[in-house]
């Protein structure tokens, strides 16, 4: 089907506007609605660079998920939704519950309410879920088989032992690519706020007949993310630590990994899910297939930055962080025929080049921290 006016909420975020410059290029009609969040854009938005790159390019609503009338007015003749507006610190979500909720529940609640009981042309809708879903995720016990562990034991971790046990035998374990059908016990409130978005996409395109997708993203890098936010995005956040001349203190031993995906995929994974109508009905993991360690990418950025900034690991950890992650991208391969073409050397290299270029911006993450040791939420 031809997809005419899409609506990309959250669209001058990081995501949403490297999608939508996507989109105008290949001649889309794109409206996006955001409130342009002080905590990604900075005080004066208008001096916002995500917000200035797309502006004039689409039709932009300035305004919130959190109300209905800017909801109408943004579907206003749209065939397809991307939803990506949220709140996406799982940390500051350990303490920010309400709002967390509020925007990503009820904000996406208000949006369903609206397909449900008032005419509208959406006939496709595409949700920014995540691998925080999935908690911990998938290990292999040689005694027990794949189990999924719950969050690890504080005492254990005050020891200095962070890594993940057989929840049976408490044994060690070996990590296996997540799949999407592995057990979902998130372990952040920000967490449950993307499984509930991403469950009542996929009952209410199933109940209306709409078609709907849920995109499970890893920890999305690149050009255009923000680089003052100190709450979410540790490329960014070390980025800007160490362009202050500051030091990198890393949670836990720095062994914990992640699996980082290059910006350009993740947009080519939703035009995929906009376009391809194999996608709809499907939940997808995004990512790159590889899981790096924390501390290869503090030195990476160091050795990239030319910086003299040390890397100190603190072994003190956060309340909600899980161990490792990464996705396997069998399902999407198959279905949409998606693989990740920038491996994290290159992507990495690239985003160097581009904060380079960038104004440094103030250092807020020691604050960050600050904030969740007061809350009891920093170990
Ligand atoms: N970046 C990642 O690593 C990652 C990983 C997994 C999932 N996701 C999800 O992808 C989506 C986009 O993430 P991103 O990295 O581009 O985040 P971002 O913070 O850069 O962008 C989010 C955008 O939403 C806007 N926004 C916030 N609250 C809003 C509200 N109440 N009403 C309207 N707009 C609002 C912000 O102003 C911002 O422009 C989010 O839903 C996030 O949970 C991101
Ligand atoms: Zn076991």
């Amino acid at each position: 089907m031809k997809r005419n006016k899409i609506l990309i909420t959250g669209g001058a975020g990081f995501i949403g506007s490297n999608l939508a410059l996507k989109l105008v290029s290949c001649g889309a009609e794109v409206v996006v609605l955001d409130n342009l969040s002080e905590q990604v854009h900075g005080e004066e938005y208008t001096d916002s660079s995500l917000f200035t790159s797309i502006k004039d390019k689409v039709d932009f609503i300035h305004g919130t998920v959190q109300c209905r009338d800017d909801w109408i007015q943004a579907l206003s003749g749209v065939d397809t939704v991307v939803h990506l507006a949220a709140e996406t610190g799982t940390g500051q979500s350990m303490y920010e519950i309400e709002k967390y909720t509020d925007i990503n529940i009820n904000g996406t609640s208000i949006f369903l309410d609206i397909l449900a009981n008032e005419s509208h042309n959406v006939s496709k809708m595409i949700v920014a879920s995540s691998r925080s879903i999935y908690g911990e995720g998938k290990y292999h016990c040689t005694v027990h088989g794949d189990v999924y562990p719950k969050e690890r034991v504080v005492g254990n971790m005050k020891n200095g032992d962070f890594e993940v046990k057989c929840p049976v035998c408490k044994g060690r374990l070996k990590l296996c690519a997540t799949d999407e059908s592995s057990d979902i016990h998130p372990s952040s409130i920000y967490g449950i706020t993307k499984q509930v978005q991403e469950q009542m996409f996929m009952l209410m395109g199933r109940s209306l007949g709409i078609d709907s997708v849920a995109l499970r993203f890893q920890n999305v890098y690149g050009p255009g993310q923000s680089l003052s936010n100190p709450y979410t995005g540790i490329l960014s956040i070390f980025s800007t630590s160490i362009l202050n001349g500051n030091d990198i203190n890393i949670f836990e031993d720095g062994l914990e990994s992640r699996d980082f995906v290059y910006i350009d995929d993740v947009v080519d994974s939703i035009v995929l899910s906009i376009f391809n109508e194999e996608a709809k009905g499907h939940v997808f993991n995004v990512g790159s297939g590889v899981n790096t360690n924390v501390l290869a990418v503090a030195e990476k950025l160091i050795t990239n930055y030319a910086s003299n900034s040390k890397v100190k690991v603190t072994y003190n950890f956060r309340v909600g962080d899980i161990r490792h992650n990464y996705a396997c991208l069998n399902l999407i391969k198959d279905k949409l025929n998606f693989t990740p073409k920038v491996d994290f050397d290159t992507g990495i290299n690239k985003f160097c080049d581009w904060v380079k270029q960038q104004e440094v911006k103030l250092d807020r993450y020691q604050h960050s921290i600050e904030e969740m040791k007061s809350k009891g939420l920093y170990k």
